[in-house]
């Protein structure tokens, strides 16, 4: 059984501190205004990454006393027919040299150590061989940054290369066409895919199919016209148009392994993944970071678990911070968390490290909270709506 931080007092003195609230200001301390404008941020006011924190307040855990117990809960979870230890993974970041000159080889060496699924984003700054030499045996998923239909081919090798370094699945970001109104990062004069290193677009130069139009196109390679190659790879992956739902058959066709459709907001939406054939969806708004005056996250998504959670795998991210979080989302349907801003926190604090102490930090919390509410495991027999309330039903 794998160790996490928990059973009561036996701690050493952690890396930083237990408190997950603490992360984001201590982090916030250590970072260039830069990354700590592009990682705390958000699109407009604000207001849709306040109503994604201020959702789980809304709902209460009621614990059960005297029910017998003789073990700490079971937290794993099945997911895309897989028995996963615990239901957590790495969300998809971009850009993690920003954060730690170690960047995605920290995190991803942290999530398999932890037993966490890892997902890499299109957008890294560490290759995608390079990532999965990181991970070892972990589980790992690919996020795809889906180029416009006219780039096929290069959407392909991608798909090519993800395969071949052993990710499972692929996650299709749906809300990110073109990045949200981030006035953070617009008062910075700052865009993490345009700096004067290679930082933002690792991914694209290391791409056999996509370095070799742009030498065709350019006559030198993407390394000697910097600047025109990063904002050519930016538009390739930011194409700024939205696929319609027909361009799913061609991912399919291309990638022969599980699709998961990352940002579904509405119901109707995640009826149509259903109707398109694909094996799972994220409920999520990219953390506050797209649309503005948006609906909160967990707040749609018990909608959503009663259209579709018998059909396909309902995953949930935006907003999570703390075990408890992780029992609310589950409760109300999800099947798996994926954490974003705290492992980056982490990261900043701690590199590979910094990274396996929020994670287990967020598993302890999780554990304890169960078992203390009289929750045995994280499966919807017991782990339901049965454990929750509205706290408005109080008063
Ligand atoms: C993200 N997110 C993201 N999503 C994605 O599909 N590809 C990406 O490259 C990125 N990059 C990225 C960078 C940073 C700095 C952040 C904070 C987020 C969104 C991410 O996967 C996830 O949906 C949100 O982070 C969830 O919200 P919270 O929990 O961070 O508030």
């Amino acid at each position: 059984e794998k160790e996490i931080y928990q059973k009561g007092l036996n701690y050493a003195r952690p890396p930083f501190s237990f408190n997950a609230l603490d992360w984001e200001g201590l982090a916030s301390e250590r970072m260039s205004a830069e990354s700590r404008g592009y990682s705390i941020g958000s699109a407009g006011t604000g207001e849709t990454l306040r109503k994604n924190r201020e959702a789980f307040s809304k709902w209460s855990i009621t614990p059960s006393r005297l029910i017998g117990t003789k073990s700490f809960p079971d937290l794993s979870t099945r997911v895309l027919d897989k028995k996963l230890p615990f239901p957590i993974a790495i969300a998809p970041v971009g850009v993690q040299k920003i954060f730690n000159p170690e960047g995605e080889l920290a995190s991803a060496r942290a999530a398999a150590a932890q037993d966490v699924p890892y997902i890499m984003s299109t957008a890294s700054s560490t290759s995608i061989e390079d990532v999965a030499k990181a991970n070892g045996d972990g589980e790992r998923w690919f996020q795809l940054y889906w180029p416009s239909r006219e780039q096929d081919d290069i959407t392909i090798s991608i798909l090519n290369r993800a395969k071949t370094s052993g990710f499972s699945a692929l996650i299709v970001t749906l809300d990110t066409y073109i990045l949200g109104w981030r006035p953070s990062d617009m008062n910075n004069g700052y865009n993490p895919f345009l700096r004067s290193d290679q930082i933002g677009v690792e991914i694209g130069f290391s791409d056999p199919v996509w370095t070799a139009q742009f030498k065709e196109k350019h006559g030198g390679s993407p390394q000697d016209n910097l600047g025109a190659a990063a904002a050519e790879w930016t538009r390739t992956i930011f194409p700024g148009f939205s696929h319609g739902w027909e361009d799913i058959k061609f991912l399919q066709e291309h990638w022969q392994g599980p699709i998961i459709l990352k940002g579904i907001q509405t119901v109707a939406d995640a009826k149509k993944c259903v109707e398109v054939g694909v094996q799972g969806l994220v409920v999520s708004n990219h953390g506050g970071r797209q649309v503005d005056g948006g609906n909160s996250s967990l707040g749609i998504l018990p909608r959503i678990v009663d259209a579709v959670g018998d059909k396909i795998e309902v995953l949930f991210d935006s907003g999570i911070r703390c075990g408890a979080d992780i029992a609310k989302a589950m409760a109300l349907g999800a099947k798996m968390c994926l954490i974003g801003r705290p492992f980056v926190y982490g990261m900043v604090l701690g590199g590979e490290e910094g990274v396996s102490h929020v994670l287990k930090a967020l598993l302890g919390d999780l554990e304890l909270t169960l078992h203390l509410a009289g929750i045995t495991s994280t499966s919807p027999d017991v782990l339901n709506r049965d454990v929750l309330v509205r706290e408005s039903d109080f008063f």
